[in-house]
């Protein structure tokens, strides 16, 4: 499905035209189709039907409390990276009980506020990080489960940044000391080790690098079984992409979950997946209003309201994504630049795009609702944006544009 479609000349997200938003919310607005998330989730559901499994959304993609309660609603599991987006789960009303807590520095307050809480399991990444878990497990006299991040060395050729799967990443232990890991965690008294996890990295557009890495995981799976240790599941991270571009041609999610069965034909497993931008990615927009039109020697620029520090992902990764205007027409088009107002060179949104536009003109900044606004930030003492959550012909805000009272509230002038 595509919840983003021109009705008589005019951008719609499901039944709502996105002028009509922006004319009632401001801009620059995120704008997010209720219906392609619980499409992206049903195909994931769908895919991985024929095994028990949990897809753990990542949090960190889009953690708006109305995006996670949705998700929680049609399920989902839920991993974290912090203990910011535990809290914002529980609070959006999700389960704990199918809460998987990675990342490779988990603070100690962490640790202990997520055992207090009841997550179902930690995603280990090094043995210092087994030791803390163990002392503190002890010390609270909690037991917990937990499965080792390995990194399996596979490159998951995609940009340098994303790519958490080669050996020279900071993240997972490595694969062959895994056997040795898990003996230890198999002496230590209040934690079992349930299953094992790996994240290659993320926006694949390719499934051989899934593949190299399945092999790995699994060859160690039987190996853990020869040693005597019987996981309960296998967790395959997250990193499926998306298409931002023409030509771009992510596999489905049948199609991966295609490669990922004859590892798991006849084993008693059950699958966790950790998907992030393939759940939230296209079902969301950047809504913004062209302020300038600014022809150069050598450029056309369109300065548009939204900036580098509402979407960070074309600044950061040089990363693309399309641009087209609210309003379509008949009339040539011109090349533009599109930038925002921060007062930096990497401040754009995209270059070289044609558009047919002028002063006051909407444009929209397609496949932004994953790594959008939860990369946002205040740069400049700019307000962050409203963020809007579209089902049918509802309309709901489920974030208000921040105000300078809120922005400026935890700054003290010293006597
Ligand atoms: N699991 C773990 C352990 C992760 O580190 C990540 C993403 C995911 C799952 C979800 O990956 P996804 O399905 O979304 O690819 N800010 C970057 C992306 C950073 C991804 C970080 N880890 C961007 O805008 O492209």
């Amino acid at each position: 499905m595509n919840a983003f479609e021109y009705k008589n000349k005019l951008l719609y997200v499901e039944d709502v035209s996105l002028q009509e938003l922006a004319e009632v919310y401001g801009t620059p607005c995120y704008v997010y189709s209720k219906a392609m998330i619980e499409s992206n989730y049903r195909a994931y559901e769908r895919a991985l039907s024929q095994w028990p499994a949990r897809i753990c959304y990542a949090v960190k993609a889009n953690s708006n409390l109305a995006v996670l309660n949705l998700l929680a609603k049609l399920g989902a599991g839920f991993d974290i990276v912090s203990i910011g987006e535990l809290e914002r789960v529980i609070r959006a009303g999700g389960d704990v009980k199918k809460v998987v807590f990675s990342g490779v520095a988990k603070r100690s307050d962490e640790i202990r506020r997520a055992l207090v809480l009841g997550i179902d399991c930690f995603n280990i990444e090094s043995t210092a990080e087994l030791q803390r878990l163990d002392a503190i497990t002890k010390e609270m006299d909690i037991r917990s489960n937990v499965s080792l991040r390995v990194n399996p060395d596979v490159d998951a050729t995609t940009h340098p940044y994303i790519s958490t799967g080669l050996k020279e990443n900071k993240f997972g232990v490595d694969i062959n000391d895994a056997l040795e890991i898990y003996q230890k965690i198999a002496a230590c008294s209040h934690l079992d080790a349930v299953g094992v996890d790996c994240h290659i990295g993320s926006q694949l557009l390719d499934l051989s690098p899934f593949q190299s890495c399945f092999e790995k995981v699994f060859k160690l799976v039987d190996q853990l079984l020869d040693a005597g240790i019987q996981l309960k599941h296998v967790d395959v991270g997250g990193g499926l992409g998306i298409r931002y571009e023409d030509g771009e041609q992510p596999p489905s999610m049948q199609q991966y979950a295609e490669v990922l069965a004859p590892f798991m034909a006849g084993r008693d497993l059950e699958v966790f997946i950790e998907p992030g931008r393939s759940i939230v990615g296209n079902a969301g927009v950047l809504l913004t209003r062209v302020e300038h039109i600014k022809n150069t020697a050598d450029k056309n620029f369109a300065l548009v309201d939204a900036a580098m520090n509402d979407l960070m992902r074309p600044s950061l990764y040089s990363a693309w994504h399309d641009i087209t205007a609210v309003e379509q027409t008949d009339n040539k088009k011109t090349s533009y630049d599109v930038v925002g107002p921060v007062c930096e060179t990497g401040d754009f949104l995209g270059k070289g795009r044609e558009l047919d536009i002028q002063e006051g003109s909407l444009l929209v900044i397609h496949d932004a609702g994953a790594y959008g606004f939860a990369m946002s930030s205040n740069y400049n003492t700019r307000l962050r944006a409203a963020e809007i959550l579209v089902d049918g012909d509802e309309v709901h805000i489920i974030r208000m544009r921040e105000t300078f009272d809120q922005l400026l509230a935890n700054e003290i002038i010293p006597d």
